[in-house]
């Protein structure tokens, strides 16, 4: 990256250091979108992390919610899923309460026993033997993708690379007509985006667009439900006992949730890869004189990416935590981000180093029951990706500043400015 990026960055952090150590505890508001924009959420967890671990803020402009910060005490929330619920009419898992008409239920948002029944109908997908009949097709549209970037260029490595390869695997998981595959990616990005991010101009044209994906995918739906099975999710679904009778809201909240898990989450660790690797060169270094390290760098990244900030719960009964006393009916934050850089769990977590001896040591794909059930392909694309950019460039430069996007949920990248030779 240019010079004097790197020094606006570091600019950036110095006085977000300051505010974080000048701002009385009890403001603190650590889920404010503008510190993941600016990626200076570092000080207001650390100072969270040692002084408050388990805090209450009651000073923001969303409902009031509690922050956990440290990697046991989320472990801690995330395998008491009898205590903290998920469950969509409570309030679901993200800091803010789905707006009013987006709240389709889906089984990341579901308590026992109806979880576990929706989520076993497309586990089939990330089985091993599964999984090698993918990685074939994942090298070979890695090295298409790879082989169209243009050469010392600059370019858009979220566009070019990163969407364009998550998205085609998105296509390929639902078995999604291949030529409108954007549209996968647009409606993930509606269905996340805040207010203020740019994504949408309006509630109302967010609920056309959804209301669109809506239509698309009853249409698949309806045609599958009455065809043979077949390998896909909607299929998977479709011929189910689980599934197969799902209410309407239901089979889209599933789909929306099959659609972004499996999209921005991916698409934000592969571009972070290449961030992490600019700002580590001697790591860079490492991986090049040793490639098998793809292996132990893919989890690195994404502890170091965090993709997922946070998940929420809400609290069932009152319960302790932390010498806390978390009350019914409160909103519980596990601040993955924050975990994955706690010193009693991870040593040196501040570090990005390619060959960790324990590099699975993180909270990225969660815990406890809702764990990610992708989480074994987002390895695989991740790990395939990068064998294949080894094979081809001896260079990979950031060029420019990353843009990132502006929320507290989904951590990740709008632009990164890279070149190629
Ligand atoms: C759940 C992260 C990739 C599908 C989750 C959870 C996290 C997560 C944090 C929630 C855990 C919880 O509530 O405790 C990630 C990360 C990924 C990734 C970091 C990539 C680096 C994928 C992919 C797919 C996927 C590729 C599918 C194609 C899902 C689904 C759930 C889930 C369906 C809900 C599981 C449940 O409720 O039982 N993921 N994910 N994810 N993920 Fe992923």
């Amino acid at each position: 990256m240019h010079g004097s990026v790197d020094t606006e960055q570091a600019e950036r952090l110095r006085a977000a250091r300051a505010e974080a150590y000048a701002t009385p505890l009890k403001d603190f508001h650590p889920g404010a979108p503008r510190h993941f924009r600016d990626d200076t959420l570092w000080p207001w967890f650390e100072r969270l992390r040692a002084e408050a671990p388990v805090h209450y803020c009651t000073n923001a402009p969303i409902e009031p919610y509690w922050s956990v910060t440290k990697y046991h005490d989320i472990m801690n929330v995330d395998t008491h899923h009898e205590i903290f619920s998920s469950d969509s009419t409570l309030g679901g898992i993200s800091i803010r309460d789905a707006p009013q008409g987006y709240d389709w239920p889906s089984f990341i948002a579901m308590d026992q026993p109806r979880h576990a029944e929706q989520r076993k109908t497309v586990s089939p997908m990330f089985t091993p033997e599964h999984l090698d009949e993918l990685a074939v097709l994942i090298r070979q549209r890695a090295g298409q993708v790879l082989d169209a970037l243009p050469n010392n260029e600059t370019f858009n490595f979220v566009e070019r690379v990163s969407i364009e390869l998550t998205t085609q695997m998105l296509a390929t998981l639902f078995d999604f007509p291949f030529n409108e595959r954007r549209k996968l990616t647009r409606w993930s990005d509606v269905a996340t985006a805040l207010p203020k991010s740019g994504v949408v101009e309006s509630e109302a044209q967010r609920r056309t667009e959804m209301s669109e994906c809506a239509t698309y995918f009853t249409r698949l739906w309806n045609e599958r439900v009455n065809a043979a099975p077949r390998n896909d999710l909607i299929s998977m679904m479709a011929h189910h006992d689980a599934t197969r009778q799902m209410d309407h809201d239901n089979l889209i909240g599933n789909i929306i949730l099959l659609i972004i898990g499996g999209n921005d989450t991916t698409r934000n660790t592969m571009t972070g890869s290449v961030l992490a690797l600019h700002e580590n060169p001697e790591q860079f270094r490492k991986l090049r004189d040793n490639p098998a390290l793809i292996d132990s760098m893919v989890p690195e990244v994404i502890r170091w990416q965090t993709p997922l900030a946070h998940m929420r719960r809400t609290a069932l009964c009152d319960t302790e935590l932390g010498g806390k006393l978390i009350r019914k009916g409160e909103r519980v934050v596990m601040w993955y981000v924050s975990g994955n850089r706690d010193d009693e769990a991870v040593e040196a977590p501040n570090a990005f180093i390619i060959d960790r001896a324990r590099p699975r040591t993180h909270l990225s794909f969660g815990f406890g029951i809702h764990r990610c059930v992708g989480m074994r392909l987002a390895e695989l694309q991740l790990k395939i990706v990068w064998e294949e950019m080894l094979k081809r460039f001896d260079h990979i430069q950031v060029v420019g500043e990353p843009r990132r996007v502006y929320s507290s949920f989904v951590r990740g990248y709008e632009c990164l400015p890279v070149r190629l030779s």
